[in-house]
């Protein structure tokens, strides 16, 4: 299963509910929602209640992307405002297996992201717990910045594992993802895309029916 994902993060904050409807309606699935604490990130975004005026008027997949301390503190919260999964970054949590149980037991999806100096093998232990894994293709932090290269070899590592034991796991890739990394990152093996800036520069139907096509191909 292939999917694009936009995220909200380069989005028109003045007009967010009607950009939301333009990506409804090219049939885009799911929406990348990414929260920013000013402490695991330098930057702070938005929080619950963004999630929630959005939810009251969309279908869509919610993946909520957690750059935050400590986030099991607010998993019900983030449940409870529309998060149909929820991400944690691997450095931001004390106890990684607990916060991924809570996830579980909150009765949502799934996720742990690791940024890109956090090797795979920190995480691979954990395969078999988790629906997702998020490989941060950029320092988390902000949107429009250039994929790093150096991270194309862990989304080969971690497809290899998927596929060696059989998983269920997608792998979803975050930051410089446009029209001349799609390729490198869909060959090594991930299957969830995440577009910022790409998505929303410009003409927003115009960018995903152009994007669904490379995909699909
Ligand atoms: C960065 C965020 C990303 C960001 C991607 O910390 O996690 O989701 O919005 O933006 P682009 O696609 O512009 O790199
Ligand atoms: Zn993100």
């Amino acid at each position: 299963m292939y999917q694009l994902c936009p995220s909200i993060l380069s989005a028109d904050f003045n007009r967010l509910g009607e950009q939301i409807k333009i990506l409804e309606n090219e049939g885009v699935q799911w929406l990348h929602i990414d929260v920013m604490d000013g402490d695991f990130v330098p930057s702070i975004s938005f929080g619950m209640p963004v999630i929630k005026s959005i939810r009251k008027e969309s279908k869509m997949f919610f993946d909520v992307h957690l750059m935050v301390t400590e986030p099991e503190r607010y998993i019900q919260d983030f449940v409870n405002c529309g998060a149909d999964s929820i991400t944690v970054h691997a450095e931001a949590c004390e106890d990684l297996e607990r916060t991924i149980e809570r996830i579980k037991d909150a009765g949502v999806k799934v996720g742990v992201s690791i940024k890109p100096a956090t090797p795979v093998n920190d995480i691979s232990h954990m395969l078999g717990d988790v629906d997702m894994v998020l490989v941060m293709t950029v320092q988390p932090g902000f949107g429009g910045q250039k994929y790093m290269d150096e991270c194309t070899e862990k989304i080969q590592e971690l497809r290899e594992l998927i596929d060696k034991e059989n998983l269920d796991v997608n792998i979803e890739v975050d930051g410089g993802i446009n029209e001349g990394t799609l390729e490198t990152v869909m060959k090594a093996g991930a299957n969830i895309f995440v577009a910022g800036s790409w998505v929303f520069g410009g003409d927003i139907a115009e960018n995903v029916r152009h994007i669904q096509k490379e995909i699909e191909e």
